[in-house]
């Protein structure tokens, strides 16, 4: 719910404006108060007039209009919202948000914000893989700019392609997840999730069965609590959580890397599944058969645990430590024995052997061991082990 909440919305000059209308609507069905921006080009896709009728509020365009800035200035406008969001998100505007321009109204009040903002990109396919936009995208990610979206599909332009604008619903839901109320409000939580994958040669690498569903699942349970949630994923099958900082990784060494860049934190949770090995003479170009039958000799060398390097952190280690304890026999002993040779406080084991179907499945049975010994919980759905960590985590805060 979004009761009392005021969402600040930009938008931005492209086709899938007409969407953000019925977002809206969608955001005032659910109690909150949206204040509509229009920039100049948003104008040629959608009317002020639709815009406040819609909205039930004033319509701002100009960033020198005079009335405007005497009732309330475009400061104080930026900063009177519990969220920014930008709908669409041009790749015009995502340029200028990079580079910190700020020439109009919508970038002015987007530079001027002391709130979380949060994007919904749409554009063409060419122009959201155009290096430009992808260096964009890194810039934003690592300023903290939040992204829903886009979705892969047809697009007005006849293409195919990432570059559709999430749906009203999907940002509506990220939305909710970034102004979430609730004991975790003001929290910093990172969380790993996925696998990695270890390149052999340009083609070819070394992966495990991890989905991702787990740490997905724990980073949006984190996030309805109200927590701030930095999202670090290998290459995970699973749709990525709404209205949290998500930040894309291949192998462990990049994974420890983001991890690092991310902190401090207050919590941290390693759900991810890490590779402990990577091959060490991978090789640039594709290996080849020689014809004669002889076998490529893979050397591999051990990847940095990252739950280890950061539980043994001097300083500023997160308050509490969270790592997983995937085993396929005698889970609590071996769960409880990595749980000292990694240093973290609390490990979440579980039994990963092929007949329980836990890894790639929906459900989840772990134990939780901590100082106060080892809590097992039944077997139930992966959210709901999410939606219980998340309330231990919680407590644990304070
Ligand atoms: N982990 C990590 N970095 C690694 C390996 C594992 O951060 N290089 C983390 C995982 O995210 C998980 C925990 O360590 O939270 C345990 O992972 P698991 O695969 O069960 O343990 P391993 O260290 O791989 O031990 P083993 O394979 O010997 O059981």
């Amino acid at each position: 719910m979004l009761a009392g909440k005021r969402v600040l919305l930009i938008i931005g000059g492209g086709i899938a404006a007409f969407k953000s209308l019925d977002l809206i609507r969608r955001l005032r069905e659910r109690g909150a108060t949206v204040v509509p921006v229009l920039t100049r080009a948003g104008e040629e896709f959608v009317t002020p007039l639709s815009a406040s009728a819609l909205a039930a509020q004033k319509v701002y365009r100009d960033l020198f209009d005079l009335t405007d800035e005497a009732e309330m200035g475009h400061i104080e406008l930026s900063r009177d919202a519990d969220l920014v969001v930008v709908a669409p998100a041009t790749a015009d505007l995502m340029g200028k948000m990079a580079a910190g321009l700020a020439n109009d109204l919508a970038s002015t009040l987007l530079m001027a914000t002391d709130k979380r903002v949060l994007i919904a990109p749409a554009m063409n396919v060419r122009m959201w893989e155009h290096p430009a936009t992808q260096r964009n995208i890194d810039t934003l990610k690592g300023d903290g700019v939040l992204f829903v979206g886009p979705n892969e599909g047809n697009m007005a332009c006849g293409e195919f392609g990432p570059g559709r604008m999430a749906e009203p619903l999907e940002i509506v839901a990220a939305v909710q997840a970034a102004i979430a109320d609730g004991p975790m409000k003001g929290k910093h939580v990172l969380v790993t999730s996925g696998p990695t994958h270890e390149p052999i040669d340009p083609v070819r690498y070394i992966a495990n069965r991890s989905s991702g569903a787990q740490g997905t699942a724990i980073a949006r349970a984190l996030a309805a609590l109200g927590a701030d949630v930095t999202f670090v994923t290998g290459p995970a099958d699973v749709a990525r959580p709404e209205g949290v900082r998500v930040i894309e990784v291949q192998t462990a060494r990049e994974m420890l890397e983001a991890v690092q860049g991310a902190l401090p934190a207050d919590a941290a949770v390693f759900a991810a599944a890490v590779a402990d090995w990577r091959v060490e003479n991978a090789s640039g170009s594709k290996i080849k058969k020689d014809g004669k039958g002889s076998l490529p000799k893979l050397e591999f060398a051990e990847n940095p645990d990252i739950l280890a390097t950061v539980s043994r952190m001097k300083k500023g280690r997160p308050a509490l430590v969270v790592g997983f304890a995937a085993e396929t026999d005698d889970v609590v002993e071996n769960a409880s024995a990595k749980r000292k040779r990694k240093g973290c406080d609390w490990i979440v084991a579980n039994d990963v052997s092929p007949e329980t179907g836990i890894m790639g499945g929906d459900e989840n049975a772990v134990v939780v061991i901590s100082d106060d010994g080892a809590d097992v919980w039944p077997r139930m759905g992966k959210d709901q082990v999410a939606g219980r960590l998340a309330a231990a985590i919680a407590k644990a805060l304070g």
